[in-house]
């Protein structure tokens, strides 16, 4: 046996930048204090290379571009509609997704749904390094009560090395692993969940996908920072990353892929959290729109796009004399300097004496806005408080505010418009198109303006 020496060396936890000696301040990220010591064996590392030649060497073979098989992947279909849209279709056999999101927010349901949903017809495999296998069954009964299928195998493991075992001893056709912060190579000196162990496990995964065909799902922890262990880390090794989120006190759930090799990115699947699990939300505009009190002062319609789906969502303003001196500004679901800019403008440009008020704007359902295009939205609902005169109930707002008060377009304005036709509002207000583009859907009345001046008198008219 040849002998092994080791050294250590220092991996920065966030990117996954390698250095000699201790550093507090990442040179490539930049994060602090994010170095952590590791040790490396030699020997270890030269077998793996070699054998990554080697494995290299053997499979591929240069062939004209013209020979190369062009055909759409094939795909498996799912049957849970909202996740295979977000998948571009279905599941890629060979494909490797990672599935990121917030604790607590249902990605363990969200696997296990589709996982009881593809055991119908193939062999699954569930891992997990958090829960215990009575604890997964209990869920699924909760899920599903009625049938649990044959071909959902469970596994609580962490090592690496007995799970690729057991998916080499039971040939699942897919394989989900909950999740890849608690899985170890003992190969490496670094505890579960650091960046070594992340990428050398998920990179492993990788390799059994694309040599085997399995498809592979592993659920990802977001850090606090609101990345998946060290950003830059995974997002390279995996064909399709997803992130799940939502507000957690909030029902709705929205799954978005920011990556995918396999389909667009920036779709979005609308989810409710339920008794029974995920639920899909097929017409997520209807359901954000569902609580709604009609003709109250300080609500306003927004079309925002989530990825191609324009979906619309009530906004609330409320404005209430300051109490204490400073003057408050709150955000919920919208950016916090998106909604100082905005009184800012309501208090320069409109004239609303917004210096001693607190200002709250809430978006309902949960979900976070993070497009210019809702800024309309908010100032209109925000004057609507302030003068205590409600929006007509059947008007959408769809504009950018400019720092001079000016209304600019935002993208994509056929399809918000026909979102909002769609569901029955009348009346649009809308920035004064300067290019004419692609004709606008008849059926709903379209308001130009130029400015949110203009834009308030026609919206908050006393009648
Ligand atoms: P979970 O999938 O465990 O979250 P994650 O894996 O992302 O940490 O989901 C946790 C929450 O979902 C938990 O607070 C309970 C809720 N939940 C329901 O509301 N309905 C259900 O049917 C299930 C299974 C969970
Ligand atoms: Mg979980």
């Amino acid at each position: 046996m040849a002998k092994t020496k080791t050294h250590t060396r220092f991996v920065c936890q966030q990117c996954g930048r390698v250095s000699a000696s201790y550093m507090g301040k990442c040179p490539q990220c930049g994060a602090f204090d994010s170095m952590l010591e590791e040790v490396v064996h030699d020997e270890s590392t030269v077998k793996k290379s070699a054998a990554n030649v080697r494995g290299l060497s053997g499979r591929s073979e240069p062939q004209p571009i013209s020979k190369v098989g062009g055909e759409a992947e094939e795909r498996v279909p799912l049957a849970i509609g909202e996740f295979a849209r977000v998948l571009g279709g279905g599941i890629v056999p060979g494909s490797i997704v990672l599935v990121g999101g917030d604790p607590g927010i249902g990605k363990s349901t969200l696997m296990l749904q589709m996982a009881m949903e593809m055991a119908k017809t193939q062999k699954v495999l569930y891992v997990s390094g958090e829960e215990s296998e009575r604890q997964i069954k209990m869920r699924a009964v909760r899920l599903n009560d009625k049938k649990l299928p044959e071909q959902l195998l469970l596994v609580t493991e962490t090592s690496l090395e007995v799970i690729l075992n057991h998916v080499r001893a039971s040939q699942p056709d897919l394989l989900i692993v909950d999740s890849i912060q608690t899985v170890y190579l003992s190969e490496i000196d670094s505890s579960a969940g650091s960046v070594s162990q992340v990428r050398e496990c998920s990179s492993q995964l990788r390799e059994l996908a694309k040599s085997s065909g399995v498809s592979v799902f592993m659920i990802g922890h977001v850090t606090k920072e609101g990345n998946i262990a060290g950003p830059r880390v995974l997002e390279h090794i995996v064909d399709t990353v997803l992130y799940l989120e939502g507000d957690r006190f909030q029902a709705y759930r929205l799954l978005r892929s920011v990556k995918n090799r396999f389909g667009a990115t920036s779709e979005v699947g609308v989810f409710e959290m339920r008794e029974g699990g995920l639920s899909e939300v097929t017409n997520p505009s209807e359901a954000f729109l569902a609580e709604r009190l009609v003709n109250a002062a300080g609500s306003s319609i927004a079309v925002t796009m989530e990825g191609t789906r324009p979906i619309l969502v009530e906004i609330q303003g409320l404005t209430s004399p300051t109490q204490f001196g400073n003057a408050r500004r709150t955000a919920n679901g919208v950016d916090f300097n998106r909604l100082l800019l905005i009184t800012a403008v309501l208090t320069r440009r409109v004239g609303l004496k917004l210096a001693e008020q607190d200002v709250f704007v809430n978006v309902v359902g949960g979900i976070q806005i993070d497009e210019p295009a809702a800024d309309l939205a908010i100032a209109a609902a925000i004057a609507s408080s302030w003068k205590d005169l409600p929006v007509k109930a059947d008007v959408v707002f769809i504009g950018e505010i400019g720092l001079a008060g000016e209304l600019r377009m935002p993208s994509q304005m056929v399809a918000r418009l026909k979102e909002a036709q769609k569901l029955g509002f009348k009346t649009a207000i809308v920035p004064k198109a300067i290019r004419v583009g692609e004709a606008y859907p008849k059926g709903i009345e379209i308001i130009e303006v130029r400015s949110l001046d203009q834009a308030l008198d026609v919206a908050l008219k006393k009648s």
